[in-house]
Formats: structure tokens, sequence, C-alpha cells
């Protein structure tokens, strides 16, 4: 989702709740454009409304961050993408168009091998991803040997050149351990090496650092900015924290009871969020300079019951702006400028109605 906006809506106003913003590239075409994703589960209840008409796009080398509060369908949404869903859940309508091929139609063997080769995906907790009775060295070349074709002992100098690009020192020793004899920062780091031994044109990771220690955490982060450069992949990062993707994405996408609530490059959204729910996740966001004694102040209300889909804007019911036509239609993603969009009725109302918030 780099570059600059092309398509002929980018100056037009308001633009429909399918319509995704054309990521330039190279020759225009963007690496993965979904639009209009539905998902939901079966329950003993009736339907759960994970994702609820989501479009966006990237483009080749493009980097995003989803952010949103849990249960606002940021993992459901990506794994829909890639087949792997549980069992009761589906998709119920939208494409995902992946260097010109709907990943929502793929065949079982199709999807395999997008998986395997063109999109990686990292999760939060590597212990659950790695086999812990085999070593790093093993589950590392097992990919390369079956998918790369490569001998074992090319596969073996491949995998401690993996090792050596994600900062692991020793590397040709470190193949023998286990995941146990290695700390949670290592084994995400192994995780990454085997998400790059594909060579994969995007990159997913879901919520990558949340089970590592804030310096361990940050050194993650450098290093998959390190590897973006260096290796010019596409880079989607989930995470529920909007403090860890300032430099490290260049646009974040905001995700609300599953439904995209506002979307930007990272610096308009800091600097001039145009979403209300967005300006709650900002406000909760704890600042270096800011004092250490109060609270964080958090949103107040609790998320919506996704086994009810809402029929207007998902977060009137905790919005202090909310008017009634907000609880009666939902509205679409406007362009505020550029690459920006909002799905708030109000966003060019928001710098007064702050202004009176804040006055006495
Ligand atoms: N296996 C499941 N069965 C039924 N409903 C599910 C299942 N997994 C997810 N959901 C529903 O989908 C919604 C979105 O879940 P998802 O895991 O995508 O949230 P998330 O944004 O990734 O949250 P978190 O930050 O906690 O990881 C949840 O609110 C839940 O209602
Ligand atoms: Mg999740």
């Amino acid at each position: 989702m780099t570059g600059s906006r092309s398509g002929p809506d980018a100056t037009r106003g308001p633009a429909r709740p399918d319509d995704s913003p054309p990521a330039a590239s190279d020759d225009g075409r963007p690496l993965l454009e979904v639009r209009d994703l539905v998902v939901r589960f079966d329950s003993d209840a009736g339907p759960i409304h994970a994702v609820n008409g989501v479009s966006w796009s990237l483009a080749p080398g493009g980097s995003m961050a989803v952010v949103g509060e849990s249960g606002s369908g940021k993992t459901v949404g990506m794994l829909s993408l890639l087949g792997l869903l549980p069992n009761t859940g589906r998709v119920e309508g939208g494409e995902a168009v992946f260097e010109g091929r709907d990943l929502l139609r793929l065949s079982p063997a199709e999807m395999r091998e997008v998986r395997g080769g063109k999109i990686a995906m990292v999760f939060q907790d590597p212990m659950t991803s790695l086999n812990p009775v085999l070593s790093v060295g093993y589950q590392l070349t097992e990919g390369l040997r079956r998918h790369r074709g490569l001998s074992r002992r090319q596969a073996r100098a491949r995998a401690a050149e993996l090792l050596d690009l994600v900062g692991i020192p020793d590397p040709h020793a470190r193949l023998d351990d286990y995941p146990h004899e290695m700390s949670g920062g290592q084994r995400q780091r192994v995780m990454i090496a085997m998400a790059l031994s594909c060579d994969p044109s995007l990159l997913v990771a879901d919520e990558p650092t949340t089970a590592l220690d804030v310096t361990i955490q940050a050194q993650i982060v450098e290093l998959v900015k390190r590897l973006r450069t260096e290796l010019g992949m596409a880079i989607v990062w989930i995470t529920h924290d909007l403090s860890v993707v300032a430099g490290l994405v260049d646009r974040v996408a905001v995700m609300y009871a599953g439904m995209l609530l506002e979307e930007a490059p990272v610096t308009a959204l800091y600097a001039h969020p145009r979403h209300p729910y967005t300006i709650g996740l900002l406000r909760s966001m704890p600042t270096l300079d800011g004092p250490t004694h109060t609270r964080l102040p958090s949103i107040e209300g609790a998320p919506p019951d996704l086994r009810t889909r809402p029929t207007g804007c998902p977060f009137a019911p905790r919005c202090p702006w909310v008017v009634d036509p907000c609880r009666v239609e939902r509205p679409s993603l406007e362009v505020v400028s550029g690459e920006h969009r909002s799905a708030c009725r109000r966003w060019r109302e928001l710098d007064a109605l702050e202004a009176m918030e804040a006055s006495p």
C-alpha cells in the first residue's frame, strides 16, 4: 500500500465501501488486492460476523499494519486469505487477487503452493509453531529440501545463511539446537528465518512481538525493517499496539468489529486521525514524556457483539461524538486526502469536536 493513489476516484471524494485504494507499483498493479471480504463463523447461537466487507490493497514491497482491539477480525481476515480458517469459519464473499489470481478460489494444492512459496506467515508464539522434538536445523532444512529440491548439505548451508540473516550468532552450531534451548526472541528469529526460506513476496506477521519483552520486541521490529529493505518483500504487520508500527510500515489500517474504519499513511494517522476510534486508540497509547502515575485512558464501553451485524457505524455505541444517522447507516470509507480514508461521517468536524471537548 505504498505509493500514491493512482485511481480516478483519488480526487473524487466519497468512495464506495467496496472501493480499494489502488496501491501503486512499477507496473501499477498491486501485489494483493482484497475486495469486500466477508467472513463468518457458525456457532450454536447463530452466525458470528467476524469480517464484514473489508477492502485494502498492498503494492509490491509495500507495508501495512493492521491495528485494532482484540476480536476486531485482524487475524481471521488474514487467515481467510490463506485458506487457514478453522472448520467453523467460511469466506462468504469478496475476492483477494494476489499476483493475478484470486486466493479465495484456489484449489487446496494451489493454496499450499502459495503458502509454501509466495506468502509466509509468522505468528505470536513461536513455541506453538515450532516442533519441540525436532532440531531447529531439521525444521529449517525440511522445507528447503522439499520445496526447493536442495540436497541435505545445500539445505543445511542455506539454513545457516538464513539464521545469520536473522541475526542469530554462530548459526552453524545453533542448527543442532532444539527450540527450548533458544530464548523467546531467538525462537521468533527462527520463525522469521523459516518464513524467509521460501523467498516470499509477502510476509504476514501476526502479533510477532507480543510475547516478547520490550527490548527484544524492538530488536525484532528492527530486524523486520532491515529484511524488508534488503529483500524487498511486502509486509502486513498485525498488532493491537499502535506504538509498535511507527517507523516499521508505511500505512496503517484500523479495524473494528470486522470493518475498516480508517486507513492512512502512518504519519498522517498519528498527526491527523480522522476517526473517533483511532483518536481513542492514540489517546490510550503511553507516551514517553507523559505522566507515569496516571492511568492510561481507555476507550469506554465494550466492542460490539458480533452475533448481530451492526446496521450503522459499529463504533456508534462508544463514540463520544455520535449523531443519530451514525446508528442507522453504515458510513462508507471517504477519501480525506491522498491515501487517507475514514469511515466517519463527521471526519471534517473532528478538530472542532476535540477542541470543544478540551475547553472547560
Ligand atoms: N474459531 C472461532 N470460532 C468462532 N468465532 C471465532 C473464532 N475465531 C475468531 N472468531 C470470531 O472472530 C472475531 C475476530 O477474531 P480475530 O481472531 O480475527 O480477532 P483479532 O482482531 O485477531 O484479535 P486479537 O487481537 O485478540 O488477536 C472474534 O471476535 C470472534 O468473535
Ligand atoms: Mg489476532
